[in-house]
């Protein structure tokens, strides 16, 4: 197994799951750098962690100027070992209202796209690091009030699968990771229906360890794995 430095880039280290992924990190001794589209929903990150956390503002939805900053962002930080691709968005559009499903699709598509621009090309140079995007067990089946969300997660998933194929033949020791968390208890998640909701630091602890461990898939929490079969089974 490769050694790692201890540099991460989270994108998406505001709320819920990525912020959670980043106090983590932190407290192991790892140096991380956040981003949010405003740097005064990270102020408490930095005011807690002081210099091993560095902030940067990113808007995944401009994917150009997206690219660009996250690679600025990784050479200002000396390198990254590990890339978290958290950021996403999802909405509950109950009349198939067209902005929410542009938004969704621009966040969660194209802002997926750039943010692994950036870390496959940082990694391929360097010839190391582990790299692993968030997508949703919601990828396994469409649903009446978040048809773009699913469609969104399904093109993460399939992404990352490809995405992990050329990276292997140009830097074999790079890692590319797809995590499928089910529901967990963040601002997004906003089903009135949903069950087995873990907690975001428990969604953190077994995301991170899926990246350490270069694995290619995990559901979390695990027994979500069960849910996904189940649901690619279901009639409709
Ligand atoms: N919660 C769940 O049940 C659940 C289940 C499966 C998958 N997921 C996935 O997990 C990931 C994190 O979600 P969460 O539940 O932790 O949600 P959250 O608490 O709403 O956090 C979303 C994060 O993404 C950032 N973000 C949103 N839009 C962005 C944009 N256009 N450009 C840059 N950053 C943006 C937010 O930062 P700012 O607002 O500060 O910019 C925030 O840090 C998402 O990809 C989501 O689809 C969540």
């Amino acid at each position: 197994m490769q050694q790692l430095g201890k540099t991460a880039l989270v994108v998406g280290a505001s709320s819920g799951i990525g912020k959670a992924i980043a106090e983590q990190l932190l407290a192991a001794g790892w140096t991380v750098g956040l981003t949010s589209r405003k740097l005064e929903n990270l102020a408490p990150l930095l005011s807690k962690w002081g210099q091993q956390a560095r902030a940067k503002v990113i808007d995944v939805d401009d994917a150009e100027a997206a690219r660009m900053g996250l690679r600025a962002f990784a050479d200002d930080l000396g390198g990254v070992d590990l890339w978290v691709l958290n950021a996403g968005t999802g909405i509950l559009n109950r009349d198939f209202s067209w902005e929410p499903e542009r938004q969704t699709i621009a966040t969660n598509v194209l802002g997926f796209a750039a943010m692994t621009d950036a870390a496959v090309h940082h990694c391929i140079a360097r010839g190391a690091g582990r790299i692993v995007g968030i997508s949703s067990v919601a990828k396994k089946r469409g649903h009446p009030l978040t048809a773009s969300y699913s469609g969104s997660k399904a093109f993460v998933s399939l992404y990352l699968d490809g995405v992990r194929q050329f990276v292997r033949r140009k830097a074999p020791k790079v890692s590319v990771t797809e995590v499928a968390p089910g529901y967990i208890d963040t601002p997004l998640q906003q089903f009135d229906e949903a069950f087995w909701v873990a907690s975001a630091d428990t969604a953190a602890r077994q995301i991170i360890a899926a990246a350490l461990a270069g694995r290619k898939h995990a559901y979390v929490p695990r027994r979500w794995g069960l849910i996904a079969a189940l649901l690619s089974l279901m009639p409709r």
